[in-house]
C-alpha cells in the first residue's frame, strides 16, 4: 500500500502530447503538484511529453518502477498489466472506464486485471477511477487539476462524482485534505485496505469516505473499528446490497433490510453515519479543526434571541445539554454587558453588539468549567459590523482547547463573513441546527471512543452434532423449512429454554397431554409449511379444560385447512404457558456481513412498530448491552408504571445464544423467535415460537 500512497517513481501509461488527453492531463497534475520521484512518461510514438523523457513500453525503462498509472483504452489494459508485472512494478492505478460497469463482458476484462495482478502480487486501485492524490507527498495522480489544500482530512470515494465535488468544496472551505482516493470498481484495493493504511497515516486525523456498496463487509467493519479508534471515520453510504433485495419470509427479513445492515456494521464500528453530502462537508469541517469536547455542554453566544433559541432546541436532537454557568461566570457577563443582556445560556449580547462584545462573552464562557464546547451565533442586524466579528472569531483558531464554532445565518449579508471565519480554520455554518449538529457529532464519536474498549466477542456452548444431524436430516428430505418443533429442538440443544410441550395427532391425545402439564395450555398449530400461524387461526392461548381442548383441537385444524390449503399439518401442540414481556429475537444472513441479529419489541405488530435494532454477529456484550437499551420500549423491560423489570440479563443470554447457533450453521439462513417470553426479574426467558429457514447452498 506505501507504493500507492507514497510512490517513489511514477509511470505514466498512455500519456501524451495531446493537452486534451487523460494521460496528459495525469502527467500534468503530477508535474504541477511538485512530484518529488521520477516520472517516467509511456507511449509508443513519443520520445518526448511535457519536457520529459518518453518510453515505449514499462521494460523500456532503465529504472525500477513503483507506480504505473494507465490511462490507455480499455482493451489494452490486461497487456499493459501483464508489463507492468513483468516490470516489478509494486502498484497499479487503473484511470481507464470500460469494465463491469458496463457489464458482461466488462466483468470478464476486470476479472482478468484482477488476476494478472494476484500473479504479481501488485495492487491495483480502480479500475474506472480518478486516481488518486497524496499532498504531503506532493502528488496529484488525477486527472483533476482542482488541487486541495494540504491538510489532515483524508477523502476515498466510490462516486467519481462525489470526488469532483469533494475536492471543489475542499478549496472553497478551505478544509485540508492529506489524501485523496478514488476507489472506482474496486478490483483489488478497496475501503478495508485503505482504512488499514490510513488509520496509521501520521498525515491523517480524520477520515471521510463516500460508500455505494460493500465488497467485503465483515473486513470493512473490523477495520473501521481499529480505524475509529485512533480518529472519527465519517460514513456517506448510498445505494443496497443484493440481499436486501431479496424476499424474506419472516418478520426479521423484513425489519432486517440492507441499509439497516449498514447501520448496525456502522455503529459497531463506531463510524459516524451520515446522510448527505451536506452533513459529511458539515462534519469534516469541525472534526478537522477543532478539539474533542471532553463534556456535552454547549454554551451559546447570540446577538438574535430567536438563534438562540432554536440552538438551544437542536442541543437534545444532537446530544448535547445547555450548560449551566457557574455564579463566577454570570457575575463576569454581567459585569461587562449592557443591563439588558441576557447573561444566561444562550448569552444573549443584544441586536448592537460589537465584536469585543461577542469577544468578551466567547471567552467568558469557554472558561467555565461546565461548558465544553460553544456554538457563536450572528444574525445580519445593520448594528452589527460582520466583518469585525468574523475576524475576531478568526482570532480564536488554533488557540482554543475546547470546540468553537460559528453559525452566521442570514445570505448575502453573511456570505463573506462565513468564508473569513472558514479561512482561518474555523467551522462556521449558515444555520444553528447545521452548527449544534456538528458539535453533538464531536460529543457523540468521543463518547464512542471512550467506551469502545477491548470487548471480546462472547462465545456459547451448544450441542453441534446434534443440531447438524437435525439439519442434515430435514434437507435430505428435500425441505428448507423446519417445522417450530424442529426449531426448538435446535434452541434447546444451544440452551435456551423453550417451554414445555407434546405435539398431538388426535385430540384425545391433546386433553391428555394438557392434562399432564397443567391448566391452562397453548394450542398452536404444527405445520412446516406455516410462518406466521396466529394470521391463520393456528394459536388459542389461555385454554383452561381438557373438554375445551378438544373442541379448539378439532376446530384449529379444520380453520387452518380451509385458510392453507395443501399445508401439511402434523398435528397440534400443547404448551405450557408462559408468562412475560413479549419481545423478538431473530437472524438474516447478509450476503456482505454475514449474520445479523435484530431484537425488539415482539408480538403480531412488529412490523407496524418497527421497535427493532439490528447487530452484526459474533456480538460482544457492549453490542448486547446497546441492542437492548437501544429500543424504543425499553423502559417496558424496565418496569415502566409501576410494572416489575424483566429478566433482561436471561434476555441477553438468549440474544448470544442465537448469535452462535448462527455462527456455527451457515446452513440457516433466516431465524426467529416471536415471542420470547422475558420473565420478571429471576423467572427466565423462554422462547414461545421458532422460525428456522435453511439454504441449500451450503
Ligand atoms: N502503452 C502506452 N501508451 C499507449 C499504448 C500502450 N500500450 N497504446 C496506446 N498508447 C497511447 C496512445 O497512442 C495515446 O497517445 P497519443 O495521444 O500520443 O496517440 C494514449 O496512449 C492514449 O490512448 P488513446 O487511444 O488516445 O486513448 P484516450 O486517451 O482517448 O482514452 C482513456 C484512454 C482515457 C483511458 C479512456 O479509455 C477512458 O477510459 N476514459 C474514461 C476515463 C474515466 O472516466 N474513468 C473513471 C473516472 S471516475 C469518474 O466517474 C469521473
Amino acid at each position: 500500500m506505501k507504493s500507492l500512497f507514497e510512490p517513489e517513481s511514477i509511470a505514466v501509461v498512455g500519456a501524451s502530447s495531446d493537452s486534451r488527453k487523460i494521460g496528459h492531463i495525469v502527467l500534468n497534475n503530477l508535474i504541477q503538484s511538485k512530484f518529488r520521484g521520477k516520472l517516467y512518461p509511456i507511449n509508443p510514438k513519443a520520445d518526448e511529453i511535457l519536457g520529459l523523457r518518453a518510453y515505449p513500453s514499462l521494460t523500456a525503462i532503465p529504472a525500477e518502477v513503483d507506480q504505473a498509472i494507465v490511462c490507455v483504452p480499455n482493451t489494452l489494459v490486461p497487456s499493459v498489466m501483464e508489463e507492468a508485472g513483468i516490470k516489478g512494478v509494486n502498484s497499479v492505478v487503473v484511470i481507464t472506464a470500460g469494465f463491469k460497469e458496463l457489464g458482461k463482458e466488462g466483468a470478464i476484462l476486470e476479472k482478468r486485471v484482477g488476476e494478472i495482478a494476484k500473479k504479481y502480487g501488485m495492487r491495483v486501485l480502480g479500475p474506472n477511477c480518478m486516481g488518486m492524490m497524496n499532498t504531503h507527498h506532493c502528488m496529484n495522480g488525477t486527472f483533476t487539476n482542482i488541487q486541495p489544500v494540504s491538510g489532515s482530512v483524508a477523502i476515498a470515494s466510490q462516486s467519481g462524482a462525489v470526488c469532483s465535488s469533494l475536492l471543489d468544496w475542499s478549496t472553497a472551505t478551505g478544509v485540508g485534505f492529506s489524501t485523496f482516493i478514488s476507489v472506482g470498481n474496486k478490483v483489488d484495493v478497496d475501503e478495508a485496505d485503505l482504512l488499514e493504511y490510513l488509520k496509521d497515516d501520521p498525515n491523517t486525523n480524520v477520515i471521510g469516505m463516500y460508500v455505494e456498496g460493500a465488497n467485503r463487509g465483515r473486513e470493512l467493519v473490523r477495520q473501521a473499528r481499529e480505524a475509529s479508534k485512533k480518529k472519527p471515520l465519517i460514513i456517506l453510504k448510498s445505494g443496497r446490497t443484493s440481499s436486501g433485495s431479496k424476499a424474506a419470509s419472516s418478520h426479521t427479513g423484513a425489519l432486517s433490510g440492507s441499509d439497516k445492515v449498514y447501520d448496525a456494521a456502522f455503529r459497531q464500528a463506531n463510524a459516524i453515519r451520515v446522510n448527505t453530502i451536506d452533513e459529511m462537508f458539515d462534519l469534516l469541517q469541525v472534526f478537522s479543526n477543532m478539539p474533542l469536547p471532553k463534556g456535552d455542554g454547549l454554551a451559546i453566544v447570540t446577538n438574535a434571541g430567536g438563534h438562540g433559541v432554536m440552538a438551544a432546541d437542536a442541543c437534545s436532537d444532537h446530544g448535547l445539554t445547555l450548560a449551566s454557568f457557574e455564579k463566577e461566570t454570570i457575575d463576569k457577563l454581567k459585569g461587562y454587558l449592557p443591563e439588558a443582556a441576557n447573561c444566561y445560556n444562550p448569552v444573549d449580547v443584544l441586536g448592537d453588539a460589537s465584536a469585543d462584545r461577542y469577544e468578551f462573552a466567547i471567552k467568558a464562557v469557554m472558561e467555565d468549567p461546565n461548558v465544553s464546547c460553544v456554538a457563536v451565533l450572528l444574525a445580519p442586524l445593520d448594528t452589527v459590523d460582520i466583518s469585525a466579528v468574523a475576524s475576531n472569531l478568526a482570532t480564536f483558531a488554533g488557540n482554543v482547547d475546547k470546540p468553537v464554532v460559528g453559525a452566521f445565518v442570514g445570505g448575502t449579508k453573511t456570505d463573506a463573513g462565513i468564508k473569513l471565519v472558514q479561512e482561518a480554520n474555523i467551522p462556521c455554518y449558515d444555520s444553528p441546527d447545521r452548527a449544534i449538529r456538528s458539535l453533538g457529532a464531536m460529543v457523540r464519536y468521543r463518547k464512542m471512543r471512550d467506551s469502545a474498549g477491548d470487548d471480546a466477542p462472547v462465545v456459547m456452548e451448544g450441542d453441534k452434532q446434534k443440531v447438524r444431524e437435525m439439519i442434515d436430516s430435514v434437507l435430505s428430505t428435500g425441505r428448507t423449512s423446519m417445522s417450530e418443533s424442529e426449531g426448538k429442538e435446535i434452541l434447546r440443544a444451544y440452551g435456551v429454554a423453550v417451554p414445555e410441550e407434546i405435539t398431538c395427532a388426535t385430540a384425545e391425545e391433546a386433553a391428555a397431554a394438557a392434562a399432564r402439564i397443567g391448566f391452562p395450555v397453548v394450542m398452536k398449530i404444527d405445520s412446516p409449511d406455516i410462518a406466521h400461524k396466529s394470521d391463520v387461526g393456528g394459536v388459542k392461548v389461555g385454554v383452561s379444560s381438557e373438554a375445551a381442548v378438544k373442541a379448539e383441537f378439532e376446530l384449529m385444524v379444520s380453520k387452518v385447512s380451509a385458510r392453507v390449503p395443501g399445508a401439511h399439518i402434523n398435528g397440534v401442540t400443547i404448551c405450557q404457558m408462559v408468562k412475560g414481556k413479549e419481545v423478538l429475537i431473530g437472524m438474516t444472513r447478509d450476503d456482505q456481513f454475514g449474520p445479523v441479529i435484530t431484537f425488539g419489541l415482539g408480538g403480531v405488530f412488529v412490523e407496524i412498530m418497527k421497535d427493532v435494532t439490528q447487530s452484526i454477529a459474533p456480538l460482544t456484550r457492549t453490542n448486547v448491552d446497546t441492542m437492548v437499551r437501544s429500543i424504543r420500549s425499553y423502559a417496558i423491560l424496565t418496569g415502566a408504571r409501576g410494572g416489575k423489570a424483566a429478566d433482561i440479563e436471561s434476555l441477553k443470554d438468549v440474544i448470544f445464544r442465537i448469535a452462535q447457533i448462527a455462527l456455527d450453521f451457515p446452513e440457516i439462513s433466516e431465524l426467529e423467535i416471536n415471542p420470547v417470553m422475558v420473565g420478571d426479574e429471576g423467572k427466565g426467558t423462554y422462547a414461545v415460537d421458532a422460525l428456522v429457514v435453511l439454504r441449500r447452498d451450503n
